[in-house]
């Protein structure tokens, strides 16, 4: 089996070449804007590209206003500040994550508390979410809500949406509603995809994406924030040493971030949108491939949840157990193409140990059986988008 599948990916990717988990690709005007920039020597903090991206961004996965970042990290670490996160506070999100999320949670001096995944979204669980407050939290008089335990206030609730594949942002943003929760959506992984026609990033009240080398859309390295105006322009003067515009005066009124987006970064980004759609088409084309050549296999082919467009970021197989999971990563990546498992669950890593938790079934389930494919655009994908 594991043979045939090497084969079936050294198809797609027409070489006899190493193959890698994702590779960007820059088939657009990527040389001809990055030049632009270095020619009109503002490849730094000041430029019309980075306005140019995040309009264009905000255009298209319509969001009101959309605010570019040094990456998805810091995208993060700031739409959590505007989300109110204080530090003591407490942020509920999933445990089978990359570790940014939780990072980003406690940049802002705050806590992540792990809530169980969905197996079939791979994200955030809206009745793991409700059953672990009922549980652990109240709701104060004031609308606060606070674990039970030592009152540590519970401010904002961030799922990922997990290779792409969107959660469940109905379920969730119900249970936010009744607890007074600021839903952050942590889309780094899931620019182009849908969540009931609405893309994701723009369901909560703020949303953040990634750009690094290894996303969909790369920028190098970069991220955005997605808010509504009020928040962007808050989320614009934080990540801009909160400076107030002046001709010559440097005022700054709080303590800011260097977060902007360098001019450089942001043309390579103008020039990767105008592929993204064709590159959510290669991804899902090679998506549906993998299905069907996985269907009737002992592997089980990871697909959209029901009422979603996936960008298919990442290909995902479920084994039926670790040690078939363990010997798939060994044989594939022994032979040159690269496969990887899912990361292990937050609550093992040294600075998440001790973190308030719910039960995490699923997550240990997912974690003994995922592994990941190769998913870059194919070579002669749809209409060339390589
Ligand atoms: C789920 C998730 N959150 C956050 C990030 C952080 O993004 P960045 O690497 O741009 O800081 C990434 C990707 O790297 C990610 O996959």
């Amino acid at each position: 089996m594991f043979e045939s599948l090497v084969r079936f990916v050294r198809e797609q990717y027409a070489t006899r070449e190493f193959i890698p988990l994702h590779a960007p690709v820059f088939a657009g005007r990527e040389r001809e804007l990055v030049l632009e920039t270095i020619d009109s020597t503002f490849v730094s903090s000041v430029g019309a590209f980075v306005d140019r991206f995040e309009r264009e961004v905000a255009a298209y996965v319509g969001a009101p206003r959309a605010v570019a970042t040094v990456n998805g990290t810091a995208a993060l670490h700031v739409a959590l500040l505007l989300a109110g996160v204080k530090p003591g506070d407490v942020v509920v999100t999933q445990s089978l994550t990359f570790v940014a999320t939780c990072n980003a949670i406690a940049y802002c001096s705050a806590e992540p508390a792990f809530v169980d995944v969905d197996r079939r979204t791979l994200g955030l669980s809206p009745q793991a979410l409700e059953g672990w407050l009922d549980a652990a939290a109240r709701l104060d008089a004031d609308g606060t809500c606070r674990l039970r335990q030592d009152g540590r206030a519970v401010r904002a609730c961030v799922p990922m949406h997990t290779f792409g594949h969107p959660a469940d942002l109905d379920g969730l943003l119900d249970v936010c509603r009744r607890w007074n929760l600021v839903l952050v959506e942590d889309a780094a992984e899931s620019l182009g995809s849908l969540y009931r026609g609405r893309h994701t990033g723009t369901v909560g009240r703020l949303g953040t994406l990634s750009f690094n080398g290894n996303k969909i859309l790369t920028t190098g390295g970069g991220g955005m924030v997605l808010a509504d105006e009020a928040l962007g322009a808050r989320a614009k003067h934080l990540t801009t040493t909160a400076k107030q515009p002046h001709a010559y005066e440097f005022v700054h009124d709080e303590v800011g971030f260097n977060y902007r987006l360098p001019n450089l970064n942001a043309a390579l980004g103008c020039a990767q949108l105008e592929q993204l759609d064709r590159f959510v088409d290669a991804k899902r084309a090679l998506a549906a491939r993998y299905a069907a050549f996985l269907c009737g296999s002992d592997l089980q082919f990871v697909a959209e949840p029901a009422g979603c467009r996936s960008n298919y970021w990442l290909n995902a197989v479920l084994c039926a157990d670790r040690a078939q999971r363990d010997a798939l990563l060994k044989a594939t990546n022994d032979a040159g193409v690269m496969t990887r498992p899912v990361w292990q669950p937050m609550t093992r890593l040294p600075m998440f140990r001790h973190c308030v938790r719910g039960e995490l079934p699923n997550a240990e389930w997912l974690e003994a059986r995922v592994v990941n494919l190769p998913s870059s655009v194919p070579p002669g994908a749809p209409e060339d988008a390589r």
